[in-house]
């Protein structure tokens, strides 16, 4: 089948900055992300300054891409009838009612995206999973399409997207590798082969690894876990450190010579946040339980226990610090994003300590480069203050990292590079550094 039209739904995080380079890359395929939030798809077409996902490369594949066949749209209907091949690249968050709840990813965006497919097709489709799914989630896809609409073929694809928010680009430009899962049909195996085409305009080809649907199914989930698995080893560490005297970072870089284990994610920090290692281990774990291998499972959910008592843990030290009340203390926090170079703030470790402190009785004042002032407020009315009127004057968001004034310490959430310790001691006060996880310093103020 030749592929003139590809439609993404769901033009959040991975939609949007996927398909912009697969558009960049392939000036011959015209690609249209489409989302249902008619905000967040005007933001796609409006000001390169202004686009919905920031990160770094983004604009500047957006600005060449946009001008020729690169789109972005809410008509789901049209670009789904339009598009031989049909990317789903929605949310598949943890369930938070049902059965379940808590633990199993819920499939109801999915489920949608497969039900508008069914509805608005009139011709054969490539359907490809590009959100993180629970293996096996493929059946289930086939099952919607094919009893809602008998008169066109759709062959399933997985295809998960192992970008990192912060270098998404850079991830998508030189993949470590693509995967792809299909059928050992002969459709299937064509199926496939279109999709390896479109790759392999700028990917090598040992990188493109073929697999069944369900291994490219869960190998996403397990890839996840056990990158987390490696910070929770190492955050658990820590603590250890700390009662002995031992220094994190010193142990990262012995522990990480070895060419066996790798320097890569054993940084030790005040936990992973981002919208995906939680809830793609939970539902890991919820999983194993559904196919009865409880001991799998249990070592699974330690990987995110460690993570809340790490958090918990970092939150405590600097209630200790001031001797267990926070009562008329303002505390500086510094980064809200999960990580440095994105503007999402989804699980990050800020918003959980932020909301202990709050909690123990302190003003927050609030400074993140990028994450604006009304996602700060929506995650904590969102999270830990549905009532927030009495948030008025204990929490300012700040514009500029110079106008925090008049703190009684600073916490570092957030590896933003602008976030220097310099030595002044008019201005230096308490300094609780995430990226240093075992130290608290005294004498440093933070400056550009
Ligand atoms: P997101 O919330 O940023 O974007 C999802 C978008 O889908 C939203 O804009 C939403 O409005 C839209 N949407 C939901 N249902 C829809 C429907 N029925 N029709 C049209 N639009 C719909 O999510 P994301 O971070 O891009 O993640 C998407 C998937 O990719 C998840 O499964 C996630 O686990 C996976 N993933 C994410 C990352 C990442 O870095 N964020 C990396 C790899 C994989
Ligand atoms: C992660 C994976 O790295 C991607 O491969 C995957 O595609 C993605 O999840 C997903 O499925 O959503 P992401 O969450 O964007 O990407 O960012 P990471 O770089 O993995 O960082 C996650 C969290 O771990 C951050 O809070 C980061 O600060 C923390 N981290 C990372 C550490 O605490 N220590 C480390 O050594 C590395």
């Amino acid at each position: 089948m030749e592929i003139k039209n590809i439609c993404c739904i769901g033009a959040g995080y991975v939609g949007g900055p996927t398909m912009s380079v697969i558009a960049l890359k392939c000036p011959h395929i015209n690609v249209t992300v489409v989302d249902s939030d008619s905000k967040k798809i005007n933001k796609w077409n409006g000001p390169l300054n202004d686009l919905p996902v920031y990160e770094p490369g983004l604009i500047e594949v957006v600005k060449v891409a946009r001008k020729r066949n690169l789109f972005f749209s809410t008509d789901i209907a049209k670009n789904i009838e339009k598009a031989e091949m049909i990317f789903m690249a929605v949310n598949t968050p943890t369930k938070t009612e049902g059965e379940g709840a808590g633990m199993a990813a819920d499939l109801r965006y999915v489920e949608a995206c497969a039900r508008d497919i069914a509805k608005y097709s009139k011709s054969d489709k490539i359907v490809i999973e590009k959100s993180t799914l629970p293996v096996r989630t493929a059946e289930k896809i086939k099952e919607i399409l094919i009893s809602e609409n008998k008169s066109v073929k759709f062959e399933i694809l997985s295809n998960p997207e192992f970008l990192a928010e912060g270098t998404a680009i850079q991830d998508l430009f030189k993949s470590d590798r693509v995967l792809i899962g299909g059928d050992n049909t002969k459709s299937g195996q064509k199926a496939v082969e279109a999709l390896v085409n479109i790759y392999s305009k700028w990917i090598q080809e040992e990188k493109i690894l073929t697999t069944n649907v369900w291994s490219s199914e869960l190998a996403k989930l397990a890839s996840n876990a056990m990158l987390a698995q490696r910070i929770s080893s190492i955050n658990s560490l820590s603590a250890l450190c700390e009662k002995t005297g031992a220094n994190i970072d010193e142990l990262s870089t012995a522990i990480g010579m070895d060419h066996r284990i790798g320097k890569y994610f054993i940084k030790a920090s005040v936990g992973f946040g981002g919208s995906c290692f939680q809830k793609d281990i939970l539902n890991l774990v919820y999983l194993c339980k559904f196919y009865g291998l409880n001991e799998v499972a249990e070592y699974w959910h330690q990987v995110v226990r460690i993570n809340n008592y790490q958090k918990e843990r970092f939150a405590q030290k600097i209630i200790n610090y001031f001797n267990g009340d926070l009562t008329g203390r303002r505390i500086a926090i510094l980064g809200w994003a999960f990580k440095a170079n994105t503007n999402d703030s989804r699980e990050s470790a800020s918003i959980k300590v932020s909301e202990i402190l709050f909690k123990k009785g302190a003003s927050l004042s609030i400074y993140d480069p990028k994450v604006s002032k009304e996602t700060i407020f929506d995650d904590i009315e969102n999270l830990w203050a549905a009532d927030n009127h009495f948030l008025d004057n204990k929490i300012d968001v700040l514009k500029e990292l110079s106008d925090i004034k008049q703190v009684d310490a600073f916490v570092i959430l957030t590896e933003w590079k602008e976030f220097k310790l310099i030595d002044n001691n008019e201005e230096s006060k308490v300094i609780f550094d995430g990226r240093n996880i075992n130290q608290n310093k005294n004498k440093f103020s933070i400056g550009k």
